[in-house]
């Protein structure tokens, strides 16, 4: 492989095909989405402007960002509003060259309002066929419970979905981390393997590397949403590298929620030179200063280690992690190493 200059090495970030594995679709809503809907659908907004909500978009921990999060999800109401948020994304990663994505939604934070879990869920898998048919992305979607209620929630929320059993393809588990651990959840992720879904969950973020543990021991997931903090625990390091446990890290995320100063300061590199199966993404672009072809391009400028190899495992993790078939995985390989080829040609 020829040296590529930096500015190269960005354009075939950009350019390279990639899977998107975490990312909340309602932290995809923008400032200006939310003041559309929030005029369609009479909601009143304790702020003037685009900007002023912009602004108040600082965040010192996750808590001081779910707070504004859920503020912001308070426009969405009908199965329209929640189809135009998810088709607004898509549009957004397909000009990111995502191939696939796998997006999280919180149901709790509509059913709370009266908004009926299968508005939510029309509304978003509307988009989901559309991402497919228009923009040739594969798109599924997550359903994931709220950490800060009690199981019993998340069972009737499960349960209370199966009438869209087919528009979704897991569970995951989100909101505030510290004092919420996976094991408070044992039963409801019992229930979702029993129907045959897939299972992740967040855990390492802002929590303890015991948190990574249990998610994987007591909720048996088959992805770790973070993780970063598996760092402190060598063993479980040397676990989940085994394993082949896929990590999907967020980079401006962690920044964003300060897990760690700067960018220049991630530890993203020393996760990949431990062989894990680290992966890229967005969570809450709306939020966090960007999609995912931001998080690789800024990490890979705050980062000079990172080159043209780690742009390429970066995103041959993300196809070994999607929840599809070996030869789907295998196409978007060949799609991949002809990219890689070109670049060095
Ligand atoms: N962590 C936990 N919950 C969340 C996040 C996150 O980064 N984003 C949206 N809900
Ligand atoms: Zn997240």
């Amino acid at each position: 492989m020829k040296d590529l200059s930096r500015t190269e090495l960005a354009a075939l970030l950009r350019r390279m095909p990639k899977a998107e594995l975490h990312m909340h679709v309602e932290g995809s809503l923008e400032p200006e989405l939310i003041f559309r809907l929030a005029e369609r659908n009479g909601v009143a907004l304790p702020y003037a402007s685009v900007e002023a909500l912009r602004a108040a978009y600082a965040f010192t921990d996750l808590q001081s960002f779910l707070d504004i999060y859920y503020a912001g999800a308070s426009v969405l109401l009908k199965e329209a509003d929640f189809f135009e948020l998810a088709w607004a994304y898509f549009e957004r990663a397909a000009a990111d060259n995502v191939v696939h994505a796998e997006i999280f939604f919180d149901p709790q934070t509509h059913t709370a309002r009266g908004v009926p879990i299968g508005d939510v869920i029309q509304g978003l898998a509307h988009a989901c066929r559309r991402a497919h048919a228009e923009l040739r992305i594969g798109a599924k979607l997550i359903l994931c419970f709220l950490r800060h209620l009690p199981e019993e929630d998340a069972l009737a929320t499960l349960e209370a979905a199966l009438p869209w059993r087919e528009h979704f393809i897991g569970v995951g588990l989100d909101s505030s981390e510290r004092g919420h651990p996976p094991e408070k959840f044992a039963r409801v992720f019992a229930r979702a393997r029993e129907l045959g879904l897939h299972v992740v969950a967040h855990a390492g973020e802002e929590g303890p590397p015991e948190y990574i543990a249990s998610a994987l021991d007591v909720l048996q997931v088959e992805r770790i949403d973070h993780g970063v903090r598996c760092l402190e625990d060598p063993a479980l390091v040397q676990r989940l590298a085994a394993r082949r446990v896929p990590l999907t890290v967020c980079p401006l995320s962690n920044v964003k929620l300060c897990v760690y100063p700067t960018l220049a300061q991630h530890r993203l590199p020393e996760l990949l030179a431990a062989g894990l199966c680290v992966t890229v993404n967005s969570d809450d672009p709306a939020y966090f200063g960007g999609y995912v072809n931001q998080n690789f391009v800024e990490l890979f400028e705050a980062l000079p280690q990172l080159g043209v190899a780690q742009a390429k495992q970066l995103a041959a993790n993300s196809f070994e992690a999607a929840f599809v078939d070996a030869a789907t995985k295998a196409g978007w390989r060949q799609q991949l190493d002809e990219v890689f080829a070109a670049a060095a040609a």
